[in-house]
């Protein structure tokens, strides 16, 4: 059986900067409430006209592919994971297979929140693996600036999201000791509606009404604390389930990777496996959490500080609505 390793990593977030302080004059809100609850000093909202979700992640693989040191050409197939696409239908996979001119290659979207990027990393190791495929083009992107309201009754979503796009290529190879080790994907559906976006969806005849706007329910839904709760318990327990699969311990990762969705839940999950500040990566305090795309942001931002060399032992694990949650142990 084949490997499946992480050959190029790259990312593109909008050059619109958003501040705390910005967002203080459309709500009620202060800079302190937003760092002290979620470490968020600012992120990036998209330009309209000049950024969409596809073409961010256009961005965010070509930089990827330039890094992975393969043509263009040599991807046979390309997996995006967003909440977040340009269109109701198609996805956005198409869009970029599209953009890049890849000839007639699939083009897979899949819609798996904050766990999509971990999601999608398994469905390529798989493809990889069989033999199916050899380079996979994996991309996390999402526009989330269009569906929060900067408004006093949506400042509890409104503060956490933001926008952005990461991209990997992912590549086989024959080598055993490298690559992705092992994925693990977990989803709890009882909880859907704890953190949903229920319009425009198909349970209603008329997807969107003018009372939907006015009353608000157009707009997403977060029961903060809930999340909080539950995502502790699962970014533990599925960072354990990784390394126990590998016959590891906290003590062999050199660097994890959570999905950057809150810097409380990060240090939360840091101080349970005792990991020094070196070994887990955050960047929320400048992009917020940008949902599927942080972990390949993330990824890419540690790639260029240097801290993703060979032989490294990287933990990859998220957690988000539906509830879904997952992990991936890489080694560099
Ligand atoms: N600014 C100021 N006050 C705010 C606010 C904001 N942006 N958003 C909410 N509040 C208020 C609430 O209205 C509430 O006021 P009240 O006590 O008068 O009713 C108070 O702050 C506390 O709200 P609560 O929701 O209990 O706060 P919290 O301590 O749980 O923090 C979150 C809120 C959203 C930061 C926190 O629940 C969280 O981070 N949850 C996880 C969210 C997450 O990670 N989502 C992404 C999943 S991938």
């Amino acid at each position: 059986m084949y490997h499946t390793k992480i050959a190029g990593v790259g990312h593109y977030v909008p050059e619109n900067i958003i501040t705390n302080q910005d967002l203080e004059k459309h709500m009620d809100t202060t800079d302190a409430w937003i760092t002290e609850r979620t470490g968020i000093k600012e992120r990036r909202f998209f330009t309209e006209g000049k950024d969409t979700t596809a073409l961010m992640g256009v961005k965010a693989a070509k930089l990827a592919i330039q890094r992975s040191g393969i043509n263009k050409d040599e991807i046979d197939f390309i997996i995006f994971a967003t909440l977040s696409p340009d269109f109701y239908f198609p996805g956005s996979g198409v869009i970029v297979q599209d953009q890049l001119g890849l000839p007639n290659i699939g083009a897979l979207d899949i819609r798996n929140q904050c766990s999509g990027f971990i999601y999608g990393l398994s469905i390529a190791d798989q493809f990889i693996k069989t033999g199916m495929y050899k380079n996979i083009l994996l991309i996390g992107s999402e526009t989330q600036s269009n569906f929060i309201e900067l408004s006093d009754r949506h400042r509890n979503m409104a503060v956490i999201f933001g926008d952005g796009a990461g991209a990997v290529v992912l590549s086989r190879t024959d080598q055993t000791n490298i690559g992705i080790l092992s994925t693990h994907l977990h989803a709890e559906g009882k909880y859907a509606e704890e953190l949903i976006n229920y319009h425009p969806g198909t349970r209603n005849k008329i997807r969107i009404t003018p009372e939907m706007l006015t009353d608000g329910s157009i707009l997403p839904y977060m029961n903060g604390n809930m999340v909080f709760k539950h995502a502790v318990v699962r970014f533990e327990e599925v960072i354990r389930e990784a390394l126990d699969a590998n016959q590891l311990t906290p003590k062999d990762i050199d660097l994890l990777i959570p999905h950057q969705a809150n810097l409380r839940i990060s240090q939360f999950i840091q101080k349970k496996f005792a990991f020094p500040d070196e070994k887990v990566f955050n960047n929320i305090q400048q992009y917020g959490n940008t949902t599927a795309a942080s972990i390949p942001i993330a990824l890419s931002e540690a790639w260029e500080q240097g801290l993703i060399t060979p032989g490294k032992l990287i933990c990859l694990a998220a957690f988000g609505s539906g509830f879904t949650w997952g992990s991936a142990l890489v080694k560099c």
